[in-house]
């Protein structure tokens, strides 16, 4: 990322609320179930699967948390009643694990089972460090216990990724958008792609099936490479991205025969999530500098 840009995503937080609303629109579905389903639909039109994500995380609240969950079972039957080709991705720490674990335990066991019975799958994503241990101990306790339309999120970020991608069954693996210390992460660019093409080794050679999250192109160009190599054929793994990034790239692998799910996170709780976004997009800079211009041209 170049030094405007860097500089750019550390004042993000002080750009106005409504700014941020406008620049992350492109990643988000819109407010409402509604708008998810129609880009879902149209996704499938251009024969691509979906994730749905309700957003909010961190809840503070048992309310909150079932809000959550009632939403994603909400979101369960509308994809079987359209016949969407989507599974869901949820947050912890929007199910109440900050909370008790226990609680957010039963919330996450009543959507995989409620998804087992629309054949459906649910993927745990992975938040940051603080979490990181709980979420794979919940997924393996289920896992272990039957519940096998359930999968996990691997960040080659994390230095402990390697050690934790043996036996796991189904995995989404991606960079890691959280910022974690050095002593428990890499720092360097380099390094966390080399640890993602050796996790991806580590899960590929072990027979689990492979949600390939990233947008990185060198890091996809290994990936076909190493799917090549082992002569998987598509049902095996599939490539994910976000919804609003590189959509282009998508559609070229989907051309290429590859299954493609994009990431489609829908809700009134978009902030955290834009944030992220934006500190993520190359562009940025442009982006704020671009916005602000329009706003002090339009006064
Ligand atoms: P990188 O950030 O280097 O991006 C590569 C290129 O993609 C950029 O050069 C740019 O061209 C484009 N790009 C990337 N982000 C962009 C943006 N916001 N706007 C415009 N262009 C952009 N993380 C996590 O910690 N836990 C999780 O559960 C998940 N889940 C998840 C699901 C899916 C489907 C995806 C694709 C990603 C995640 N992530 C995640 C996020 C992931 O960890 C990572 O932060 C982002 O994917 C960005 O990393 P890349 O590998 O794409 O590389």
């Amino acid at each position: 990322m170049a030094l405007l840009d860097r500089a750019i995503a550390r004042v993000l937080p002080a750009v106005p609320k409504p700014v941020v609303r406008r620049l992350a629109a492109p990643y988000i579905a819109g407010p409402s179930l509604e708008d998810a389903v129609s880009i879902v639909r149209r996704l499938n039109g251009e024969r691509k699967l979906a994730t749905v994500d309700v957003l909010g995380e961190e809840v503070t609240s048992t309310a909150a948390a079932s809000e959550i969950a009632q939403a994603y079972h909400r979101v369960l039957a509308r994809i079987e009643g359209e016949k969407l080709d989507s599974n869901i991705s949820v947050k912890l720490t929007g199910l109440g694990l900050d909370l008790d674990y226990g609680f957010c335990r039963a919330n996450l066991e009543a959507l995989v089972e409620d998804a087992r019975v629309r054949s459906n799958f649910v993927r745990i994503d992975m938040e940051d460090s603080t979490t990181t241990e709980m979420t794979l101990r919940l997924y393996r306790e289920l896992y272990a216990g039957g519940r096998e339309n359930l999968g996990v999120v691997l960040q080659a970020r994390l230095r402990r990724t390697l050690v934790n991608a043996v036996g796991l069954a189904n995995v989404r693996l991606c960079k890691g958008i959280y910022i974690e210390p050095a002593s428990i992460a890499f720092q360097d660019p380099e390094e966390i792609r080399e640890n993602f093409r050796a996790a991806l080794r580590v899960l590929l050679d072990q027979g689990s099936y492979v949600g390939i999250a990233t947008h990185d192109e060198a890091l996809i160009v290994d990936a076909l490479a190493q799917v090549r190599e082992r002569g998987l054929s598509p049902d095996r793994y599939e490539f994910q991205m976000l919804l609003g990034v590189r959509p282009s790239r998508g559609d070229a692998l989907v051309r290429d025969g590859h299954r493609l799910r994009v990431y489609v996170p829908f809700g009134t709780h978009w902030y955290e999530y834009s944030m992220r976004r934006l500190q993520e997009n190359p562009t940025i800079a442009g982006y704020v500098a671009a916005d602000t211009v329009r706003r002090v041209v339009r006064r």
